[in-house]
């Protein structure tokens, strides 16, 4: 498939009022597990991206039917008759693994092949494993496939080693399925993991506790289908506060939740930016002139670590010395050197970057090595001077709803070609 790459004139300002899409993270838990009704659900305010494409498509495969208006999906799981997703799709995906568990729950089998995702180090599975394994399924991951099988699932108390958001995503769908009460301790505290609860309470199931790190799910089926609204994305909404901050500009975003940004914006408060919350609104306005800052990565409601990319480009251009350390992923400062190749001055230690603040980046050709790696590239792009070229724009349309298109509406001059 001939891919696509943006070119950037860098530069332009950015000024006006922005929506913000649905949350990414939030669609895609959420799709799945309205495969668990007995009952079509609709969802609203879905983003429109490639992995709620990818998602429909392996619904369909499984058998359920799903009409998609690029906002609004029916999903009608009441003909699904397979457990097991096609490889070449959910190889495309970090979260075709949170289809194991909805499987489970329904034909008590799931097949389900490892999940794909960003290159950002190592994404283990275990805590996922040991949630589905406490509370009755025997997983078998040999050959490249998760396959989970049970004879009964019976609510169980499940100690997560580390608040993961995809281990407690997986166990709470497979709580849903089970007999009795589970309860998770160190549960991740993500706005995406409160929305999926919400959604599943909204079918009928009876999740407590969400957003706090102990989730207590009283299980039993079974649930009904719902019409549900998802929360707007955190991550895009933090990227156009950057972008908004990195030009010098003023934006203000709409549709969004100011208390999701808390982390964000008092990092930018620091900086020098000026912010303003109201109701579903947030105001960002700044000169340009941004002092150095240092940031650490942590789950909710620390600072995200999918921010940690374009708040780097950020920080290339504020006078001072910043520190970024990344404590979720173990390898995500790869995109580092194509900053560098832009004029950054970033020297990596394991998982900490010193970035120098240098007068200007200078627009070159770089690459889009995963999701947020491409939204850095983009903030790089816009306050660079002249021309930016970057390549592997499928990874940016995989988790940003047009957001080339977004920032022009702004005043940005992102233009789309082939490559
Ligand atoms: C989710 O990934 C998000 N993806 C990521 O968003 C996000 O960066 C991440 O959470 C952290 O917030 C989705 O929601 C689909 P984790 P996930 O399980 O679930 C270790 C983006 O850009 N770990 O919380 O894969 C793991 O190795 C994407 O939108 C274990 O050791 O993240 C990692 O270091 C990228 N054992 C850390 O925990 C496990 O069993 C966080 O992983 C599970 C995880």
């Amino acid at each position: 498939m001939a891919g696509e790459k943006f070119l950037i004139h860098g530069g332009m300002r950015l000024e006006g009022q922005i929506a913000v899409s649905g949350g990414k993270n939030a669609a895609v838990a959420i799709i799945p597990a309205a495969l668990l009704g007995s009952s079509p659900s609709v969802i609203e305010n879905l983003p429109d991206i490639e992995d709620v494409h990818v998602l429909i498509e392996m619904l369909r495969a499984l058998g359920a039917r799903v009409e998609f208006n690029g906002s609004v999906m029916r999903v009608d799981p009441t003909t699904v008759d397979s457990y097991a997703p096609p490889a070449h799709l959910a190889q495309r995906m970090r979260a075709s693994y949170y289809l194991a568990p909805v499987l489970l729950g329904i034909f008590m089998r799931a097949e389900v092949p490892m999940p794909g995702g960003c290159n950002i180090g190592t994404r283990a599975i275990d805590q996922t494993i040991k949630g589905m394994t406490t509370l009755g399924a025997r997983v078998d991951t040999l050959g490249g496939v998760i396959d989970v099988k049970s004879d009964s699932l019976l609510g169980a108390e499940v100690y997560l080693d580390c608040p993961s958001v995809g281990a407690t995503v997986n166990t709470m769908l497979t709580a849903v399925s089970a007999t009795g009460t589970t309860i998770i301790y160190n549960a991740a505290k993500e706005p995406h993991i409160v929305d999926l609860a919400n959604f599943l309470n909204s079918m009928g199931a009876r999740v407590m506790g969400a957003g706090t790190s102990i989730i207590r799910i009283r299980g039993g089926r079974p649930l009904h289908g719902s019409n549900y609204t998802i929360i707007p994305d955190q991550i895009e909404t933090g990227t156009l506060m950057i972008a908004a901050a990195a030009t010098g500009g003023d934006v203000i975003i709409t549709g969004a939740i100011p208390t999701h940004m808390e982390a964000l914006s008092a990092k930018l408060l620091e900086m020098g930016v000026y912010i303003r919350e109201e109701d579903d609104l947030i105001h960002v306005r700044s000169n340009g002139r941004l002092r150095a800052i240092s940031v650490k990565t942590q789950g909710y409601p620390g600072f995200p670590t999918d921010l940690q990319q374009p708040m780097t480009a950020l920080l290339t251009v504020s006078t001072g010395s910043s520190v970024v350390t990344e404590n979720i992923f173990d390898s995500r400062f790869k995109y580092v050197s194509e900053l560098e190749r832009m004029g950054a001055r970033i020297r990596v230690i394991d998982n900490t970057a010193i970035i120098e603040g240098v007068d200007r980046l200078v627009g070159t050709s770089v690459h889009a090595t995963d999701l947020r790696a491409g939204a850095a590239m983009i903030v790089a792009g816009l306050l660079a001077e002249g021309e930016t070229v970057i390549s592997g724009v499928a990874h940016i349309d995989r988790g940003y709803e047009r957001l080339d298109h977004k920032l022009n509406l702004l005043g940005a001059m992102i233009e789309r070609v082939p490559e």
